[in-house]
């Protein structure tokens, strides 16, 4: 499958916009395509019971799988920040349950960097 993944991040950086992050301050934006080209985004939507938060990347795959999709191609992962992280640990193991290879880049403001989640999470726990 053939796809841009620039308009990939740009959809990321577009739903950060929409994040709720009054405690962190870190505006996270995801954007998830599905083998079938369609496309979820998500954000971080934080708590002030703060181990509530959900995290960009879940919000996207949670809203993808209850709409029935499966199968993933890419996710972009943007953080309105001069800092960059990758996805955390808990994000590693939930985008694994889905996806052996799926291909990820997260950005910043000032960098962007291309991984694989096999790369980021060798050894995924699995049932
Ligand atoms: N966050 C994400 O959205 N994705 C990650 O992979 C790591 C962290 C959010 C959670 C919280 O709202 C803020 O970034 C700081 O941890």
């Amino acid at each position: 499958m053939t796809y841009n993944l620039n308009a990939l991040l740009e959809r990321a950086k577009e739903t950060a916009e929409k994040a709720y992050a009054p405690y962190s301050g870190y505006r996270v934006g995801s954007a998830l395509l599905c083998k079938d080209g369609s496309i979820f985004t998500g954000c971080n939507i934080e708590n002030s019971s703060y181990s509530l938060t959900l995290c960009a990347e879940r919000v996207a795959l949670f809203k993808a799988v209850s709409e029935g999709q499966r199968e993933f191609v890419a996710l972009a992962i943007y953080v309105d920040s001069d800092k960059l992280f990758p996805p955390c640990g808990a994000c590693r193991q939930v985008i694994s349950e889905f996806a052996d290879d799926l291909r990820i880049v997260y950005a910043s403001r000032l960098e962007t960097i291309e991984s694989t989640i096999s790369e980021l999470l060798p050894g995924a726990f699995r049932l």
